[in-house]
């Protein structure tokens, strides 16, 4: 039985304590480390292990009302594509790269836990326990935690992932950032990342709306363009279009995206005059593997 089964067969998870960096152990309303550092389950089921000092701000992290607007968005399937093409192509790795399952699977930046939630629903190797979303939002965990129950909701950062060593089998990152030295000592080897990263043509007509000039070279922050430790396996560019035939879906978008932010008062008000609007989706897969 390897060191990690064991941790595993004894509730001892592979979150790690971010006092002292040892395994937790799962308790009915709590975790604890063997230091007796103890964190307790919030009543919403989500675990917060964020360190006070550790933050930048008060409340770090997508707010209430994007989580919101980016769940009611999510619900209506518009990013179904997305979503369907992150199982394809983990699944179409996972066939070929390991028989030891299950696998433990965590997707940092999770939002409100919609991808990471859609992956256990469709896939075998995903099983209830074993799968973690990780979001520097508290607003972010608690959405996700009291609708997808099967899944551990963590508030942490992505430039120290709370998990142990060479842990983590699959490590998902859609839009959000990515730290690759955090991310390479939790990887297991093998391990796979899957990155998801928006292109220059994506959301361009709301960024049209949006800004007087647009910007082309608008790429997500901390993406792992030139990987120093990983090997890039694939990448799948999913080029899509749709169409949102009202205001209420058209805030939506706008809100879910780090346009939020930046948008001047006059071009929120051109965008809250909109009834519909076509938007493209560009958006191009990177999988990575830590097998060297
Ligand atoms: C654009 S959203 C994407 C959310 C989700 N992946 C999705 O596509 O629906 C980015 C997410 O990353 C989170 N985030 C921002 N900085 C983070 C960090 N340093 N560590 C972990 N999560 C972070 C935000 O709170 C937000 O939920
Ligand atoms: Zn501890």
């Amino acid at each position: 039985m390897s060191n990690l089964d064991f941790l595993i067969e004894k509730n001892i998870s592979i979150l790690s304590c971010p006092v002292c960096n040892t395994p937790l152990q799962k308790h009915p309303k709590s975790y604890n480390c063997k230091n007796g550092h103890n964190f307790d389950i919030a009543k919403q089921g989500y675990l917060n292990l964020l360190q006070s000092n550790k933050k930048r701000s008060t409340d770090p992290g997508d707010n209430r009302h994007m989580i919101n607007a980016r769940r009611h968005f999510l619900e209506q399937g518009y990013y179904q594509p997305i979503s369907n093409l992150l199982n394809e192509r983990l699944s179409s790795h996972i066939s070929h790269f390991t028989n030891d399952f299950p696998l433990q699977i965590v997707e940092v930046g999770s939002g409100d836990g919609y991808y990471i939630n859609r992956l256990r629903e469709t896939n075998d190797y995903c099983h209830d326990g074993n799968c973690y979303g990780v979001d520097i939002s508290k607003e972010a965990a608690k959405i996700a935690a009291t609708k997808y129950q099967n899944i551990t909701f963590v508030v942490a950062s992505a430039v120290e992932l709370p998990f142990i060593n060479n842990s983590v089998d699959v490590l998902i990152s859609l839009f959000s950032p990515f730290y690759e030295e955090s991310a390479k000592k939790v990887l297991a080897k093998p391990g796979i990342i899957i990155q998801a990263v928006p292109l220059t043509n994506h959301l361009l007509e709301l960024r049209q709306v949006l800004y007087k000039e647009v910007n082309i070279n608008h790429t997500a922050k901390n993406i792992l363009t030139q990987a120093k430790y990983f090997k890039l396996e694939e990448t799948k560019i999913l080029n899509h279009s749709i169409h949102l035939s009202d205001q209420a879906s058209i805030q939506d978008i706008f809100s879910m995206t780090p346009h939020y932010w930046r948008t001047s008062p006059e071009r929120k008000r051109e965008l809250s005059l909109l009834q519909q609007l076509d938007v493209t989706l560009e958006i191009e897969f990177r999988i990575y593997t830590n097998e060297n």
